[in-house]
């Protein structure tokens, strides 16, 4: 079976169109808050990517690119003044912070309704009970990537490979709340390719290219490809060995272009939720 490749790239357009839509209805618009902290290169191009989409979007944007010195206490008196903004609706604090920082503080000092990554525990529960208003924006891109392409979780057997905070665990959340049977796999698990034999969704969340070889996908699985590695070669790739996955499966994320620009249209789609939230419209 030939598989349908998941343009997430002209999903991710789509749905950042539909929130310019919105905002631009918007007498008081939505806005954003980036905090980068230090200079990884990596985040400093997401932080970049991020910005981009707030002006695409109609979203106001301000960046704060603060040394790697900064303190916590510093850190943790920024994100109190945006709290207490009405012009921003956002924060976004982008991990992972320098070492010398406490993350877990920081997350927890971001007002649960500004709060657009669904880090803060508040929000994590919120999820767990099946009652989150902003959800995380990697399995909440991959819930509407499937919806997009008609594909119903319900009763379906989803494998998740991975337990990340931001991916894994409320991918699974998500998952449940639409019907679906939910395993979890990770590093422990004894016997992960007959596992994701089962799964007639299979989401790969590891961060280890090569993971998952084509004779782990059952004919006709859809298949979620959300890691970001990068080969020996120095290709960008995901956790799936494409070519042979793609021959099983019916639906196939490509890395990049897949996952990855959905994650940042949901951001700008939970800035316009938290601003309507706040009142704006
Ligand atoms: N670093 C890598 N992914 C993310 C993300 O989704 N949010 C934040 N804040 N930092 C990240």
């Amino acid at each position: 079976m030939a598989a349908t490749i998941m343009d997430g790239k002209a999903l991710a357009a789509k749905v950042k169109e539909e929130v310019r839509e919105q905002t631009s209805k918007m007498e008081r618009k939505p806005g954003l808050a980036v905090v980068l902290v230090g200079d990884d290169p990596a985040s400093r191009v997401y932080v970049n990517g991020k910005r981009r989409d707030c002006g695409e979007c109609g979203i106001y944007s301000e960046e704060y690119a603060l040394p790697a010195e900064t303190s916590q206490q510093e850190l943790l008196e920024l994100v109190e003044t945006l709290n207490g903004r009405e012009d921003i609706d956002g924060i976004l604090v982008q991990l992972p912070l320098p070492r010398h920082l406490d993350e877990k503080a920081v997350l927890l000092a971001i007002r649960p309704d500004k709060d657009v990554d669904c880090f803060h525990p508040f929000n994590v529960g919120q999820l767990m009970i099946g009652e989150a208003y902003l959800r995380p924006c990697t399995p909440a891109g991959i819930m509407r990537m499937l919806k997009e392409y008609g594909i119903d979780p319900e009763g379906k057997h989803c494998v998740i490979v991975g337990r990340s905070n931001i991916v894994g665990k409320p991918q699974a959340m998500l998952m449940l709340q639409e019907n679906a049977t939910v395993t979890v796999c990770h590093t422990r698990t004894r016997d992960l390719k007959a596992e994701c034999l089962k799964a007639d969704i299979l989401v790969a969340a590891a961060g280890r290219a090569g993971l998952i070889s084509g004779d782990m996908v059952k004919e006709g699985a859809v298949v979620v490809d959300v890691a970001m590695n990068r080969s020996e070669a120095g290709k960008l790739c995901g956790d799936v060995v494409y070519d042979e996955a793609a021959e099983r499966a019916s639906y196939i994320t490509p890395v990049p272009g897949g996952v990855g620009p959905m994650t940042r249209a949901m951001l700008m789609e939970n800035t316009l939720r938290a601003a309507w939230q706040h009142g704006k419209r």
